[in-house]
């Protein structure tokens, strides 16, 4: 199943949609082989502007659905609808160890066909906000785990994305740029634009609009 993007015209009531979303992988070998059923049916919405939270335990499927909602996993059944454009930020990131900072940044806008000031522009805004332009010229491989997550994360917000879809974005961050990336959501939610973000805890609820909890392969509405 591939994500369909909806018609243009009026502005949609929601930028995000999954009906009936269901996955199962296989386990173990023949003959002791077996289905585990991850995803039983899953159902989310996201609207414009607005900050979700899907919070689940470890192996809950939370990695699964987001690939699924990017299109990067088929599902089993259902389907997947999405308005604008899209940033996705992995769980895992999908970096090359011999390119720089500054020439991911290059690649990734050439992948998204941003006119070169653009990307420069948009680029230098993402280091101001997550605060590492030092390592700017910096190979990927010598970058520290929290690093590594600011260049995943300012990747997925390079073409200012309409929807992000951020996977355990603030794992690796110490406390001042936890901050700046609640500052970074904020300012998305207040420019019309929609986060849903996975995390396998939450402690600050009111920083979301909504949370979401993914329980027994169901969403569950908190
Ligand atoms: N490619 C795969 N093949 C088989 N099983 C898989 C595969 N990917 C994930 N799983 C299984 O599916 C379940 C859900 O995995 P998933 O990575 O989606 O969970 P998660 O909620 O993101 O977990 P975490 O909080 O640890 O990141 C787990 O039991 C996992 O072992
Ligand atoms: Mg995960």
């Amino acid at each position: 199943m591939v994500p369909s993007t909806a018609a243009g015209g009026s502005p949609p009531a929601e930028v995000l949609r999954a009906s009936g979303v269901e996955k199962s992988y296989r386990r173990g070998t023949w003959p002791a082989r077996r289905r585990h059923q991850v995803l039983r049916g899953v159902d989310l919405t996201l609207a414009p502007g607005e900050v979700v939270g899907l919070v689940g335990e470890n192996g809950s499927g939370k990695s699964t659905l987001m690939k699924i909602l990017v299109g990067a996993l088929p599902a089993d059944a259902g389907t997947v609808t999405h308005t604008g454009r899209t940033g996705h930020c992995p769980q895992e990131p999908v970096l090359y160890e011999r390119l720089t900072c500054d020439e991911h940044f290059e690649l990734f806008g050439r992948a998204y066909r941003l006119p070169a000031d653009a990307e420069r522009r948009s680029r230098r805004e993402i280091y101001a906000s997550l605060g590492f332009e030092r390592y700017a010229a910096t190979r990927a491989d010598r970058l520290s785990g929290g690093t590594l997550s600011k260049l995943n994360l300012g990747l997925a917000l390079l073409a200012d994305p309409d929807v992000l879809l951020l996977d355990e974005p603030y794992a690796g961050f110490d406390f001042d740029t936890y901050l700046r990336f609640w500052d970074l959501v904020r300012e998305r939610r207040t420019a019309g634009r929609s986060v849903l973000i996975i995390s396998h805890f939450v402690t600050d609820e009111e920083r979301f609009d909504r949370i979401v909890d993914l329980c027994e392969g169901l969403a569950v509405p908190r």
